[in-house]
C-alpha cells in the first residue's frame, strides 16, 4: 500500500508555488521529481567523497569507484541482467541508442531490413534512419490503430529473413499504451533478428525481468527512476556487446595503446570512455532502493487507480478528446478539447501552477496519423493525488471557458 502522506514529504519540490500556487506536477513523463535521498547522495558524494574512479591508489578514488561499481550491481539486480558487466552505464536512452545503431554500421548491408513501431519517440526513430543512410538498409515500420495500439497482424508481415533488427518501445511516451514486447521479442528471435526495447517510459512503473524477457537490448534513463539527469543504462547481451564496436574513443576503454594500433578493454569499459557522471550513477542507485522500497507493484496498482479516476473526471469535459485507449496504459492522458491548440491551454494552467507537456512530445509520426499539432499529456506518478487530478480538471474548465 502507498502512504501518499508520508511519501510527498520525501519529495522537497512537491512544496513548491508556483505563480503563487501550489505546484502540481503532471509531467512526470518528461521527468519525474527527485526524492530527498537521492538529492543528499549527490550532495554527499561531493562533499565527502568526490574523486575520480577507476584511476587511483588514493583512498578517494577508491571509495568513489566501490561506490559506482555497487550502483552497476544494483541495476544489474533490479533489472535481472546475468553479468553485472552488460549493464553498459550511459548518459542516458538517447546516448545508449546511439552506441547500439552506430555499432551495427559494419553489421548490417544494403538487403537488411530494420523494424521500428509507429508509436516510437524521436530517439528510437532517428538513429535508425541514419543507420540506414550509411548501410542502405531499409526501415520498416509496425502500423498502429486508432486506439494507440500496435497492428500485431501487420508485424507479422513485415518480419522475414530480411529482418535483422527490431526496435519497439515498452511504454509509448505520447500515449502511454504499453506495448506486448514479450510477443514482439519471441516473433523477432525465432527469424533470427535481435531486439532492442526502449524501456525510457516504462520502467518508472514496470519493472522489467530482462532474462525473462531475452530482449537482446535494453534502454532507459535515470532521470525517469526518480535518478538524476546525464545517466541511463545500456543492456546488451554479452555476446552482442562484444560484437559491437565502441562508440566513443578515449581514456577508459582501452588496454593498451601504441601509435601503431590500440586494444580494447573488456566489457563495461569498452563503452566508457572518458569520465562519466559518478555522482549521477551512485544516485541512480539509491533511487533504484527507494522505488523498490516503495514496490513496483503498489506503484503500478495505485498510479492505476488515478489513471482511471483521471481518465473518467477528464471526460466529463465537452469536447475533450483523449488519444490512446488502450487497455494496457500506463498512467498517462494525451488529449485535446475541441479545436483549441494545446499550447494555450498549457500556458494557463501553468499560471494556476499545473505543470503538464504540450506538443508533439517527440513523437511527431503519431500526431500526423491522429492528424493533429500535438496534444495535451498529463502524466502521473505515485506522489500525485486524487485531489490534484481534481484541481487539473478545475483548471482545465477555466482554460477552456477563458479561450472559447
Ligand atoms: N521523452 C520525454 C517525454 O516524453 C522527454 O516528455
Amino acid at each position: 500500500m502507498i502512504d501518499i502522506k508520508k511519501i510527498r514529504t520525501d519529495f522537497p519540490i512537491l512544496k513548491v508555488k508556483i505563480n503563487g500556487k501550489q505546484l502540481v506536477y503532471l509531467d512526470n513523463a518528461a521527468t519525474n521529481q527527485k526524492p530527498q535521498v537521492v538529492i543528499d547522495s549527490i550532495v554527499n558524494y561531493y562533499s565527502t567523497f568526490n574523486s575520480n574512479i577507476h584511476r587511483g591508489v588514493h583512498t578517494l578514488s577508491q571509495l568513489a569507484t566501490d561506490a559506482y561499481e555497487e550502483a552497476r550491481i544494483k541495476l544489474q539486480h533490479h533489472f535481472n541482467a546475468n553479468k553485472s558487466y552488460e549493464i553498459i552505464l550511459t548518459s542516458g536512452t538517447t546516448h545508449s541508442i546511439n552506441i547500439v545503431a552506430t555499432g551495427f554500421t559494419s553489421l548490417l548491408n544494403e538487403s537488411d531490413e530494420i523494424i521500428v513501431s509507429a508509436l516510437e519517440h524521436h530517439s528510437n526513430i532517428v538513429p535508425w534512419q541514419m543507420l540506414c543512410e550509411r548501410t542502405g538498409a531499409i526501415l520498416k515500420v509496425i502500423p498502429m490503430n486508432l486506439k494507440g495500439e500496435l497492428v500485431m497482424s501487420e508485424y507479422d508481415k513485415l518480419l522475414s529473413n530480411k529482418t535483422k533488427l527490431v526496435f519497439v518501445n515498452h511504454v509509448s511516451n505520447a500515449l502511454g499504451t504499453i506495448n506486448p514486447i514479450k510477443e514482439i521479442i519471441d516473433k523477432a528471435h525465432s527469424i533470427g533478428a535481435a531486439v532492442l526495447i526502449d524501456g525510457a517510459q516504462a520502467c518508472p512503473h514496470i519493472k522489467p525481468d530482462l532474462q525473462a524477457l531475452d530482449m537482446d537490448f535494453y534502454v532507459a534513463s535515470a532521470h525517469k527512476l526518480c535518478g538524476p539527469t546525464g545517466v541511463g543504462i545500456l543492456y546488451g547481451k554479452e555476446v552482442w556487446l562484444n560484437k559491437l564496436p565502441p562508440y566513443q574513443g578515449g581514456g577508459e576503454m582501452i588496454k593498451e595503446v601504441t601509435f601503431e594500433k590500440t586494444t580494447y578493454a573488456d566489457l563495461p569499459h569498452k563503452f566508457e570512455a572518458g569520465t562519466p557522471n559518478i555522482a549521477g550513477v551512485i544516485a541512480f542507485g539509491v533511487a533504484i532502493d527507494y522505488l523498490n522500497n516503495l514496490g513496483f507493484d503498489n506503484i503500478a496498482s495505485y498510479e492505476n487507480e488515478l489513471l482511471q479516476y483521471a481518465t473518467k473526471k477528464l471526460l466529463q469535459i465537452e469536447g475533450l478528446k483523449i488519444y490512446g485507449s488502450s487497455k494496457n496504459k500506463t498512467a498517462v492522458i494525451s488529449f485535446n478539447i475541441g479545436e483549441i491548440h494545446p499550447y494555450d491551454i498549457g500556458a494557463i494552467i501553468d499560471k494556476l501552477g499545473i505543470a503538464v507537456r504540450t506538443g508533439h512530445h517527440c513523437a511527431q509520426p503519431i500526431m500526423d496519423f491522429y492528424k493533429i499539432p500535438g496534444t495535451i499529456r498529463a502524466s502521473f506518478s505515485f506522489y500525485n493525488t486524487f485531489e490534484e487530478v481534481d484541481l487539473l480538471y478545475d483548471a482545465l474548465l477555466k482554460a477552456k471557458s477563458m479561450l472559447c
